[in-house]
């Protein structure tokens, strides 16, 4: 695993798009896997930057989405349909039959989890997966638990997952209380990890899941065994780690 300390959230946000850019630039029709959430919003932000000054080319470009709430339409703003497509997709040269989610609209989460998983086979794997870190180490919507969920589930969301999610929305009661997630075997197949940290209220969960024992409680924990793991981190989600 490698720490790359940022010293801020710029910082960060620049140090994980060049490393985007340099997959997307070593391999043109490579597989990303994608996040949504707070952090990799200045990445993206980055990336369209670059794009518009003629650096990078999405043309080729396969995108798995991590999750996705079940029960939101992807005209929803708060569906992570509605999400990547409004800080990415629309704004670069992404194919978007090419852009995959979770169908969130699908009740059915065996039927919705069968696809997805179908889906991410048929592209061929992921090349590189960007993470975020949830403050209990939750890596997509793998929540802490007492076992490792493999491929695409439909989880639970915990309360501290819906409370930190209640911000964008009008009230508690609106905030999903399902989401269709890919698992962590999928993710720990992917070629190359990014994860994104950015903040103090992160510090403890960093040490935690990087630098602590391995346990499905801190979900995070398991990519101490991934072979080519980056976690772009700045100075204050770092704070914590000697
Ligand atoms: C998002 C996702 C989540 C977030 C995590 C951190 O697709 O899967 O695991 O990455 O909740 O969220 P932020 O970046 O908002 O702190």
């Amino acid at each position: 695993m490698k720490i790359v300390k940022a010293k801020d959230y710029k910082d960060m946000s620049r140090k994980a798009a060049n490393i985007i850019s340099a997959q997307v630039i070593m391999k043109p029709n490579c597989v990303l896997g994608l996040a949504t959430g707070s952090t990799p919003i200045g990445t993206y932000e980055q990336l369209v930057e670059w794009y518009n000054q003629g650096d990078l080319d999405f043309g080729q470009v396969t995108t798995v989405n991590l999750d996705e709430y079940k029960g939101l339409t992807k005209e929803n703003d708060q569906s992570y349909y509605y999400f990547m497509n409004d800080k990415l997709f629309s704004k670069v040269n992404v194919n978007k039959e090419r852009t995959f989610l979770p169908d969130g609209m699908e009740p059915d989460s065996e039927k919705a989890c069968k696809a997805y998983n179908e889906i991410i086979a048929s592209v061929g794997g992921i090349d590189l997966q960007l993470l975020g870190l949830g403050h209990n180490g939750h890596i997509g919507f793998n929540e802490p638990a007492d076992t490792f969920e493999a491929e695409t589930h439909c989880v639970d969301l915990t309360e501290s997952t819906i409370k930190a999610n209640q911000r964008f929305f009008a009230s508690i009661d609106e905030v999903p209380k399902q989401a269709y997630t890919m698992g962590i075997k999928t993710i720990m197949q992917a070629n190359k990890v990014l994860v994104v940290v950015s903040g103090e209220d992160k510090a403890k969960i960093v040490k935690e899941a990087f630098f602590g024992p391995i346990t499905p409680r801190v979900q995070a924990s398991v990519l101490q065994l991934h072979k080519d793991v980056i976690v772009v981190a700045d100075e204050a989600a770092l704070s914590l780690v000697k």
